[in-house]
């Protein structure tokens, strides 16, 4: 196989090192779980927890709410793995922080990757506490996690990056569960600060239903390594200027606590019967 990713040499010793702890564990499915959902890691049964410490080339985390572990178990009928936080640019400035974990799920044998991460609105009438499904992206951060990599498999196709068929899968456990699931487009920022309400009326002229600094880099590796993705976000906040109140991260993570109850109901759903 020819080499795609820079950190493919880093990518094989970390699944080594994390085969080593799985005692046969085969995970189809990955998440990675923002700001919020960090528990949901608790309903995976017959865990194995490994902290990204013992995983080389894993980020060290430096955001509250990112616990910074794999958790790998059974979910239903298959066994998952879970990313217990993720680094994101502002941390590392590095766009491709998370192309080992990122990697390892795919070496792994996870075939779908399910991302969260929490966002601001700019759809009024999903506020704090909403979920959105992301359909579609907009990263014009001039940032890329494939921007030193390898050969012809670097220039991925982004049609339909958010798998349809998985979309239209949630939608429908979303439905069975009397749960609203909004879709639309999410915008990477690379904050830390947050937008400016003229950076948001701009994200809004563009397309953006929803705002944040994460997911887009993870979603891009995974369809490099092949991998379907689904990704969701938790509506901490109106974007600002939309006339909520001040943002900050404390006020983030208690409102990622609202939806988080709703998003963990449906991934639940999702692994237990993902077909
Ligand atoms: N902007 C960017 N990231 C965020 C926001 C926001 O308004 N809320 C939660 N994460």
């Amino acid at each position: 196989m020819s080499l795609l990713l820079a950190v493919e040499p880093e990518i094989e010793k970390a699944a080594m090192a994390a085969r080593a702890r799985l005692g046969g564990r085969t995970p189809k499915i990955g998440l990675i779980l923002g700001s919020g959902l960090g528990e949901l890691a608790a309903a995976v049964e017959d865990a194995v927890a490994i902290p990204y410490d013992d995983l080389p080339g894993f980020p060290r985390l430096s955001v509250a709410g990112h616990a910074g572990r794999m958790i790998v178990g059974r979910f239903g009928r298959h066994d998952v793995a879970v990313l217990q936080g993720r680094q994101h640019l502002y941390e590392s400035d590095r766009a491709d922080s998370m192309a080992v974990p990122v990697g390892v799920l795919a070496r792994l044998g996870c075939s779908t990757l399910v991302l969260t991460n929490a966002a601001g609105s700019l759809l009024p009438e999903v506020g704090p506490g909403g979920v959105m499904m992301i359909a579609d992206h907009i990263n014009l951060t001039g940032r890329n996690p494939l921007a030193r990599a390898l050969g012809d498999g670097r220039f991925v196709d982004m049609v339909d990056a958010y798998d349809p068929a998985l979309r239209a899968r949630f939608q429908a456990l979303a439905k069975a569960r009397g749960i609203d699931l909004a879709e639309g487009v999410y915008m990477w920022f690379t904050g830390p600060s947050f937008e400016t309400p003229a950076e948001i009326r701009a994200a809004r002229t563009l397309g953006a239903d929803a705002v944040g600094m994460s997911t887009v880099p993870e979603t891009i590796l995974a369809r490099a390594l092949g991998m379907k993705v689904a990704a969701f976000s938790l509506i901490t906040n109106l974007a600002a200027g939309m006339g909520g109140s001040h943002l900050s991260h404390a006020r983030t993570l208690a409102r990622a606590a609202t939806g988080a109850a709703k998003l963990k109901d449906l991934l639940v759903a999702f692994m237990e019967d993902p077909a």
